[in-house]
């Protein structure tokens, strides 16, 4: 049965109901879980702190995170940034993996991959039964799915806005992990759907000149750049927040 549900969804099954809530997060760089105390989870805290200071109202916000680079750290940071908002009392938050070109979300918290975004975008899925509330309370997760042939047409699609503007109902945030800018259209076509964009930057490594470019591309498809999301560096230099 299991290879019949399968050859339909292209390897994937859907996921079971209880899985990443029953699945603790084990993944050392997701500090503000696993290191609460220490100063990576203080400065997602301050990052945390800064976003929701720019929504004073409490209204729903999609964020995209995405980086010049591959390897900048944007899914590690999407996910500890998403923890440290769980931490303010009454929050709702989601990380929806939209990097159809090599998600990693499911991975970072020891999941295995499952039907998500693909399908929702497909229309074989519905959206509920691809949100998986985690073991951390407050946050839930949408796995990228079977990887599609056209990933950069899903992302762009007028579907992918209507799928997006029914999770901002469902949740205080919704934090969208994306691949690389400089190379990938998708963040740029994701951050014009959204609120609000967080361009992650390794410090020390990524030219200068590749983020000036990847924050004009945002900008030019009328992405709202929030600020950035330092990583990388020696430990008391990583994930602080600046503004605008
Ligand atoms: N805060 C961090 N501390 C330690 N390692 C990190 C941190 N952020 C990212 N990394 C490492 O950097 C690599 C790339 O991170 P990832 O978030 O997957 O990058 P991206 O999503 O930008 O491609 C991974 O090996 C990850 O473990
Ligand atoms: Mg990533």
């Amino acid at each position: 049965m299991a290879t019949d549900a399968k050859k339909k969804t292209g390897g994937l099954l859907p996921a079971e109901p209880d899985e990443a809530r029953n699945t603790p997060i084990r993944r050392e760089e997701l500090a503000v879980h696993r290191k609460p105390r220490g100063q990576i989870a203080e400065q997602f805290r301050s990052l945390r702190n800064s976003v929701h200071a720019m929504n004073p109202d409490g209204a729903s916000h999609t964020l995209v995170m995405t980086s010049a680079l591959r390897g900048e750290g944007k899914s590690v940071a999407t996910l500890n940034l998403a923890l440290a908002l769980a931490e303010l009392p009454g929050m709702e938050v989601l990380v929806l993996d939209c990097d159809l070109h090599g998600p990693s979300i499911e991975a970072y918290l020891g999941l295995p991959r499952r039907q998500g975004l693909t399908e929702v975008l497909g229309g074989t899925l519905p959206i509920g039964a691809a949100i998986r509330q985690t073991s951390v309370q407050g946050v839930s997760i949408m796995g990228a799915g079977a990887l599609p042939r056209n990933p950069s047409e899903l992302i762009g699609s007028e579907r992918m806005r209507t799928v997006l503007n029914a999770l901002r109902q469902r949740f205080t945030y919704v934090l969208i992990d994306t691949p690389q800018a400089m190379t990938i259209s998708d963040a740029s076509l994701l951050g014009a759907m959204a609120d609000g964009i967080l361009v992650v930057v390794r410090l020390g490594e990524t030219p200068r000149h590749y983020v000036e470019q990847t924050i004009n591309a945002l900008e030019g498809l009328g992405g709202n750049i929030l600020g950035t999301c330092l990583t990388g560096a020696a430990e008391e230099d990583t994930a602080r927040g600046s503004g605008y």
